[in-house]
């Protein structure tokens, strides 16, 4: 039989250990949930999974907190953009003044800040004439008077371009000029119905890309619907066929987050 002292010690040795570990996990949550709102809030992007158009422009969005009481903000803030796996930077700008000599020669010539939108908190990179190899994580580091961070913006790479529909006799034809990776062509009728009487040719040039030829056999007016779609990119092309013209419209809509990058 346990003593009465022995009760007391055991139930007071519990309670101690019970109240530290409550103490510890109660700071373990607040620092956490600080320190995330120390990268989100003060630096994010709004778009974190953009998708380049091979040998376009894109914008790797950053922007960062300020207050519009700071003033000349620009002299006082640094933005470093880097690319994951690559040692030297992307672009560097410190306290007002460009710094390219640490510049990794890829991104030499292609990439810019909006200096006139740093002062509002815009730390987005123009990134021009995009390579498949441009394709990655980047990270935009911002050290600001209000506090400094970091956001994540994954790039992916592709090659799309709109169709042209045309219809000559009872054959409605698709011609697009660039796309990558290669795509599938899907046609709908009105009722968006499958249609899998159209064939659809390929011809990739020297660097992969494809130009697709894809033609339907049609047995009535009305509109049909065209669907160009690869991993990323999905174009959406109505065509209109009347007695006298055949019209069409297209619009494109991208892929989302691949897979949720892990943050520790
Ligand atoms: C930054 O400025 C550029 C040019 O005005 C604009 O296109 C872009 O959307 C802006 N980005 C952010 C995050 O404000
Ligand atoms: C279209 O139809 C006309 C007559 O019906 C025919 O002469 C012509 O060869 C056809 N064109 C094609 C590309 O099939
Ligand atoms: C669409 O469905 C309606 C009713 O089911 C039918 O009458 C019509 O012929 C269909 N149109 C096409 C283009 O298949
Ligand atoms: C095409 O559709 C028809 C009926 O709509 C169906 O009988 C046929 O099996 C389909 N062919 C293929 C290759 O899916
Ligand atoms: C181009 O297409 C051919 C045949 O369709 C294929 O063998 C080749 O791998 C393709 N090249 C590229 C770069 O995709
Ligand atoms: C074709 O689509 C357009 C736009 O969605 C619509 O206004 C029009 O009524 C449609 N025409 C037919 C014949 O279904
Ligand atoms: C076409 O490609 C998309 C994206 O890669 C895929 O989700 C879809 O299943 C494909 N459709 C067909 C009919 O192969
Ligand atoms: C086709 O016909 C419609 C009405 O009948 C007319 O408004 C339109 O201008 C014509 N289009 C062409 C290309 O002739």
């Amino acid at each position: 039989m346990a003593s009465l002292g022995q009760i007391i010690f055991w139930c007071l040795m519990v309670s101690i250990f019970v109240t530290a570990g409550l103490l510890v996990f109660i700071l373990s949550v607040s620092f956490s949930v600080k320190g995330s709102q120390v990268s989100q809030d003060i630096v994010d992007s709004s778009d974190k999974w953009p998708i380049g158009n091979l040998g376009e422009d894109v914008i790797l969005s950053c922007r960062f907190r300020t207050s519009t009481s700071d003033m000349e903000l620009t002299s006082r803030v640094s933005i470093i953009w880097n690319m994951e796996g690559r040692s030297e930077v992307v672009y560097e700008y410190d306290k007002g003044t460009v710094q390219l000599t640490g510049q990794d020669p890829r991104f030499k010539k292609r990439t810019l800040l909006f200096s006139d939108a740093i002062g509002s908190g815009n730390a987005s990179l123009l990134l021009r004439n995009v390579n498949l190899r441009d394709s990655g994580v980047y990270q935009c580091s911002v050290t600001a008077p209000r506090g400094s961070g970091t956001a994540i913006v994954n790039l992916r790479v592709a090659a799309y371009s709109a169709p042209t529909l045309e219809l000559m006799n009872t054959t409605l034809t698709a011609v697009a000029a660039r796309w990558f990776p290669k795509p599938n062509v899907t046609w709908l009728n009105a009722n968006d119905t499958v249609l899998n009487k159209s064939i659809t040719s390929f011809f990739n040039d020297s660097i992969g890309i494809n130009k697709l030829i894809s033609s339907l056999q049609v047995t009535q007016l009305g509109n049909y619907t065209c669907i160009i779609q690869n991993q990323l990119v999905k174009a959406v092309s109505l065509a209109t066929i009347t007695d006298n013209e055949t019209s069409s419209r297209t619009s494109f809509s991208f892929v989302a987050a691949v897979a949720p990058r892990v943050l520790l």
